[in-house]
């Protein structure tokens, strides 16, 4: 560990772009704690990042995203972590983990699914967390979004999309949801805050995201769309470069791809749009819609 080291979560962290990001992070000396749900993704992936980097600080934590209790949990263990560090700050938060889902499902705490893993988490993760990196000296909240984003919107009054659930809909939406979230979290922060969130778009990557809780034909469509995408290890360095590059200005571009800002949709920068999917958000995940500023 250097004197530059970041101490850094990052969720989904066992597989296709996650994986790929603490490989990355690890080559350039950070202290890790991955975020996963499968005991044997996580003995895998710990074996090889172990391998490679056998002075590398990491710890792998369980947790199922879908589950607002398990994320309260997680939030607790991450303390005991930097605890176990000597540490009293987190610097970096990479909200990585997504799902696809072709099949209307219901998560523990009654929310559509894709929703759920896709925003809330996030949602609720940064906000457990939020005290930690506001202790470090340019705390980051990154989250992994998508150019899907760029062709929806909100369907606020059927946000579950319990009536009329589509696949792409509601993974839209849910993307839609992480810029949205993104800029809303600067914007209650403030200017003078140390602490900025970004949203991030990987491009199309070369994972396994379509194939896992899909139907055949959604299966069949991403084997053939995913082949054109990037490998991970190059769609990850937007991510890397943001957790990592200290010299980035503190400036309004908050959506990056490819290492540069480029302007989200239009819908994302709605004022009205972003504060009322907070509130819902706060909602629905039982927490006090005011943040706590430094
Ligand atoms: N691939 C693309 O073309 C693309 C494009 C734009 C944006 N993205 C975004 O990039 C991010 C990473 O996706 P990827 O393409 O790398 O796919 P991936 O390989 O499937 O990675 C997704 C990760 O999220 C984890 N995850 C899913 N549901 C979870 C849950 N309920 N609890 C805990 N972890 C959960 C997965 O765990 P398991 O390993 O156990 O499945 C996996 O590690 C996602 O946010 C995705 O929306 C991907």
């Amino acid at each position: 560990m250097t004197k530059n080291s970041k101490t850094i979560v990052l969720t989904g962290a066992t597989s296709g772009l996650g994986l790929a990001t603490m490989q990355g992070l690890a080559d350039e000396g950070h202290r890790l704690i991955g975020v996963a749900r499968s005991p044997e993704k996580i003995a895998a992936a710990e074996k090889s990042l172990r391998e490679a980097h056998p002075d590398v600080e990491l710890n792998f934590l369980r947790a199922d995203l879908s589950s607002q209790s398990q994320i309260r949990n997680l939030a607790e263990e991450v303390e005991g972590v930097l605890r176990l560090w000597g540490l009293d700050h987190l610097d970096v938060l990479v909200n990585n983990a997504g799902a696809v889902t072709s099949w209307y499902a219901q998560t523990e705490d009654g929310y559509e699914r894709q929703f759920a893993v896709n925003h809330l988490a996030p949602f609720l993760l940064t906000h457990l967390l939020l005290p930690d990196l506001q202790k470090a000296p340019k705390g980051r909240v990154l989250t992994v979004s998508s150019g899907s984003h760029r062709h929806t919107r909100v369907h606020w009054k059927d946000v579950m999309l319990s009536r009329h659930y589509g696949t792409l809909r509601a993974y839209k939406q849910s993307k839609l949801a992480n810029v949205l979230f993104t800029y809303e979290l600067n914007r209650r922060l403030g200017p003078e805050s140390k602490v900025r969130a970004y949203a991030v778009d990987p491009g199309l990557v070369n994972t396994q995201i379509g194939a896992k809780d899909t139907s055949g034909f959604v299966k069949w469509f991403w084997g053939r769309r995913s082949r054109h995408g990037n490998p991970p290890e190059i769609a990850a360095e937007t991510s890397i470069y943001l957790a990592c590059r200290s010299s980035i200005p503190y400036h309004d571009q908050w959506y990056w791809k490819e290492c540069h800002p480029i302007p989200p949709s239009p819908y994302s920068s709605k004022p009205e749009a972003a504060k009322r999917l907070w509130q819902l958000s706060a909602r629905l995940c039982g927490i006090e819609e005011d943040l706590k500023t430094e």
